[in-house]
């Protein structure tokens, strides 16, 4: 893993943005993984503003919430149109996210791994990290091993979220998510955490052993994962020392 520690929030995004922008514009057909929440929302206000060409880009969301349409203004679909898809000149025929209103979801999550595998695999994939160290909606106790499927999210995380819904009664119990396997085949991963409250899932992300109690330190299996961090989401990193002379020292072929 490369951990990137940036001194604010909107540092990180500007370093998850060079990285995102880099690729859209060194392969222009590429196919990226993309993720919702508030932690990417200055990620795609910068990737806008940068006037790339996103014509070519194909897209696949991480998730979506069962039993609430696309026009439901707390879906997933709603959140990716508002937030990016409706500022670039993407295709719509490129986007791809999960349907949570779907009426065999089952064979539907089969047919979103499909997808991927036809478009040729995930170049990047853009994910958050939850506070229990879910990524996507693969929540602790999540194989490992586990392929897009239905989940039923937990109380912290119906919690975490209730702040979109107006409460957390609001909030749909079940889930389509890409899983945990699905995510480890992607060619490169960047996990993008920002704030205090992610610290301690971080840490466990990545300095912790890889365990399905924290999803996301499944990353460790990764051959190539990023994660880029504010000063306050590595606040309970160990090692922060090395990983600030590794990415300042990196050679000139390796800048990001
Ligand atoms: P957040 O969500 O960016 O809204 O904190 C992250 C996640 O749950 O993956």
């Amino acid at each position: 893993m490369e951990i990137i520690i940036q001194p604010d929030a909107d540092a990180a995004a500007d370093m998850a943005a060079r990285i995102f922008a880099n690729l859209i514009i060194s392969k222009p057909d590429a196919v990226l993984g993309l993720a919702t929440g508030s932690t990417p929302l200055p990620l795609y206000r910068k990737l806008i503003a940068a006037g790339l060409d996103w014509s070519g880009i194909t897209t696949f969301n991480l998730d979506e919430y069962i039993g609430i349409g696309p026009d439901h203004p707390q879906s997933y679909h709603a959140f990716m149109q508002g937030n990016l898809f409706s500022q670039v000149n993407i295709k719509p025929g490129n986007i791809h996210i999960p349907d949570g209103m779907a009426s065999d979801p089952e064979a539907h999550c089969r047919a979103y791994e499909e997808k991927i595998r036809q478009a040729g695999g995930i170049d990047l994939q853009l994910l958050g990290i939850g506070t229990d160290g879910h990524i996507g909606f693969n929540e602790p106790t999540s194989s490992l091993a586990s392929r897009t499927r239905i989940k039923t999210l937990t109380e912290r995380t119906r919690s975490d979220n209730a702040r979109f819904f107006g409460g957390s009664g609001e909030v749909p119990f079940h889930v389509i998510t890409m899983g945990i396997g699905t995510i480890l085949q992607t060619r490169k991963v960047l996990l993008l955490a920002t704030g205090k409250n992610k610290a301690r899932a971080v840490a466990g992300a990545v300095e912790g052993p890889v365990t399905s109690m924290n999803p996301a330190s499944a990353l460790q299996l990764h051959p190539s994962a990023l994660v880029c961090l504010d000063e306050d989401a590595a606040s309970e990193l160990t090692r922060c020392d090395y990983y600030r002379w590794v990415f300042d020292n990196k050679p000139s072929w390796q800048k990001i």
